[in-house]
């Protein structure tokens, strides 16, 4: 399973990035906002920073709205990925960008029909919103398994990515189901190092080893 960040904050992707452990950075309009810069210096250094797939929000409404914000966002630099809505016009730009050679991360996916047509449409990636649909469904585990079974009932190459994780029980829900890749927020991504089992077994060895004649 490839972990991804699902940030625009260049520094936590370069803390997350020196792990060694980061494979790509997920980000959405909000992300770059909250940074305050512009959409293209953002993305540029955080291409700079990371050599995995960087997805990025192409707006529009009409395909072929989407099909040029597409092509322009994926010219700043060769990771791109571009995410494309959940919608019927997202899904006809979709096959005409891979083709293109673009990458597409359809995003908003909330149901398993959903997630079923961004598949045969030929995403990369597919874009599970998990915590968004527990607060109002409870059924964040449900679309996992589902875009799991689905992939493999019929066969399709899309990635599936599970997004907006809060916990880590999201993520061993996605670990069980085989999901392909999670992507997370910096707080979650250092957690899951964590244990105090851990941090209690290290102390004591460190401890003992003093006491060790040297
Ligand atoms: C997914 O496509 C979204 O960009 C994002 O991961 C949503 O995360 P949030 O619910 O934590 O905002």
């Amino acid at each position: 399973m490839r972990l991804f960040l699902d940030t625009g904050d260049v520094e936590a992707i370069r803390r997350a990035n020196d792990t060694g452990l980061l494979d790509g950075v997920t980000t959405n309009p909000t992300h770059i906002a909250q940074t305050g810069r512009t959409f293209h210096e953002v993305v540029k250094e955080i291409c700079d920073i990371v050599s995995g797939p960087v997805s990025v929000e192409a707006m529009g409404e009409t395909a072929e709205e989407l099909i040029r914000a597409a092509e322009r966002a994926s010219q700043m630099a060769s990771n791109i990925a571009v995410k494309i809505p959940m919608t019927v016009a997202g899904l006809r730009a979709v096959p005409i960008l891979e083709e293109k050679g673009i990458s597409c991360n359809v995003t908003m996916v909330f149901s398993s029909t959903q997630s079923f047509l961004a598949m045969k449409a030929g995403a990369t990636f597919v874009s599970l919103v998990i915590s968004r649909l527990d607060a109002i469904a409870n059924e964040g585990d449900i679309l996992i398994e589902d875009a799991v079974t689905v992939k493999q009932n019929f066969g399709f190459a899309s990635e599936i990515l599970a997004a907006s994780l809060k916990t880590q029980n999201h993520v061993l829900a996605c670990l069980r189901a085989g999901v392909d890749v999670v992507t997370l927020p910096e707080s979650l991504f250092f957690q899951m190092y964590k244990h105090p089992l851990t941090d209690i077994g290290l102390a004591q060895f460190a401890k003992d080893w003093e006491s060790v004649p040297k």
